[in-house]
């Protein structure tokens, strides 16, 4: 069959936002419905991710009526329009399956876009075998991809006994990867998040330098140490990301040796790090969320009292470098602050051309397929797209996308040649001007002392429509 024989009529398309939001959801979605303008598709977008599928009014809102994007759509606007949820649809229920189906033909809704990472792409897999749906890519965690395409192939199941989950177990893979090969380089949101720890970082670095103290900076990204990988833009003595695990006695001299030299340490650790057993640092909460992530916490806290313990007070009173260990060692979480907010240009502007393409990909009658963004050292980054399938291991499950090791140097706690040369393309031009001028222009705007937040959310309640 040709291309052109599987093109589809898509005259009006679904779109949602699932899984932990991003800064560049509104981008995403901008990017989606300026391409639907332009082939005359209407767009119902979804409210609340699959929350708002499984509800049996369907909430939704028409963003492009006479083929023009409704205002509230603010591509430089973080969050999503939207609104997102962790909520998604069992495969096992497939009843539910053919009553979500029938409610996307009761609004002769063709075809689905769903913007999310690794959980939505799961939870969008059962409705594939009912609906044409395909999915643009988001996540500050960077970690729906692959390293190199036949990843999925590495990975040992290890049955449990009956109540248990079957544990998954990488196999060694390739030593190193080659950047040009790389599936889905970088997802909208992790540039953004990136900033915003680089620069959170480099504000505690002169404070904890002027009190001589050890600053633990933890961010986030669950088990993939991306962020803390690209947080080496605010200069952080050591990194410490959850694929390595951590060398107790290896990091503790390091920290000591760099207070000697310089009265203070500023370390950053990824929330997911673990123990040389694998366990990871600090409380693991029993629980998962929804979409079966395990919620970390913890991580900067177990290693102040680590360091405060085994440092010990006499450390810090010599020459009267600080009053006690646990004063001088403090921590802090760049936290939620990492998903919100403006997104910076690189996010917005990749973020819009993936969600263009994911319209362009059920245009020409695919389902099941992810818009990627990819970049070779002869053309830069481009968008395209990869069967869902590829990302699934033979088991169906998709992993997160890792660090590779050769990306980072674990003597140094720093990304290596290579983690160096991966983040280059990424973030030397990432910031626009109009970035910084936004800030300059607006943060102490004088009309915010005498005006509300207008919360979006108030007029898209008003664009609300039910079934
Ligand atoms: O997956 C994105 C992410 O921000 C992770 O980095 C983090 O662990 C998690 O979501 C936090 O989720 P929540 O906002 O539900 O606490």
């Amino acid at each position: 069959m040709t291309r052109l024989d599987r093109e589809q009529v898509m005259k009006r398309i679904g779109i949602l936002t699932a899984g932990g939001d991003t800064p560049a959801l509104n981008a995403t979605i901008h990017g989606a419905v300026t391409r639907a303008n332009a082939h005359g598709i209407e767009v119902l977008g979804i409210m609340k991710g699959f929350d708002g599928v499984l509800d049996p009014r369907m909430p939704h809102v028409h963003l492009n009526p006479l083929f023009s994007t409704i205002p509230e759509l603010d591509p430089c606007q973080g969050g999503t329009i939207l609104g997102a949820s962790r909520t998604y649809i069992d495969p096992e229920h497939t009843e539910v399956l053919k009553v979500v189906a029938g409610r996307f033909r009761q609004l002769n809704i063709d075809g689905l876009v769903c913007i999310g990472g690794d959980g939505t792409l799961n939870g969008m897999q059962p409705l594939t075998d009912v609906f044409p749906c395909v999915l643009a890519p988001k996540t500050i965690d960077n970690d729906l991809g692959l390293n190199y395409l036949d990843e999925p192939n590495q990975w040992a199941r290890e049955e449990q006994s009956d109540s248990d989950e079957p544990k998954y177990r990488r196999l060694p893979g390739r030593e190193k990867v080659v950047l040009d090969e790389i599936i889905n380089y970088a997802t909208p949101g992790y540039s953004t998040a990136v900033s915003v720890a680089a620069s959170g970082i480099e504000r505690i670095r002169t404070t904890a330098e002027s009190h001589r103290r050890i600053a633990i900076i933890e961010v986030m990204g669950r088990q993939s140490g991306y962020i803390a990988l690209g947080s080496a833009y605010g200069q952080p003595d050591i990194i410490l990301i959850p694929e390595i695990p951590l060398q107790y006695a290896k990091f503790e001299q390091r920290v000591r040796e760099l207070y000697e030299l310089q009265k203070h340490v500023v370390v950053v650790v990824g929330e997911g790090v673990t123990d040389e057993e694998g366990s990871v640092l600090g409380d693991k909460t029993a629980s998962h969320d929804p979409a079966g992530n395990i919620v970390f916490s913890g991580a900067a806290e177990h290693l102040r009292h680590s360091l405060a313990e085994s440092l010990g007070d006499e450390f810090f009173e010599r020459d009267g470098r600080h009053e006690s260990a646990s004063r001088a060692v403090f921590t802090r979480k760049v936290g939620h602050t990492q998903r919100g907010g403006r997104p910076i240009q690189f996010d917005r502007f990749q973020a819009a051309q993936l969600g263009g393409k994911a319209v362009d990909l059920l245009i020409q009658g695919h389902n099941n397929s992810v818009t990627i963004l990819q970049w070779s050292s002869e053309k830069g980054f481009y968008v395209d797209a990869l069967p869902a399938n590829k990302l699934r291991d033979q088991w169906q499950r998709i992993h997160p996308r890792e660090v590779h090791a050769s990306l980072f140097d674990e003597h140094r706690f720093q990304p290596s040649k290579l983690g160096v040369a991966y983040l280059l393309p990424l973030f030397t031009n990432a910031i626009g001007q109009d970035d910084a001028e936004h800030m300059r222009a607006t943060l102490f705007s004088p009309g915010k002392l005498s005006t509300r937040y207008q919360s979006t959310n108030i007029d898209m309640q008003k664009r609300t429509r039910y079934l």
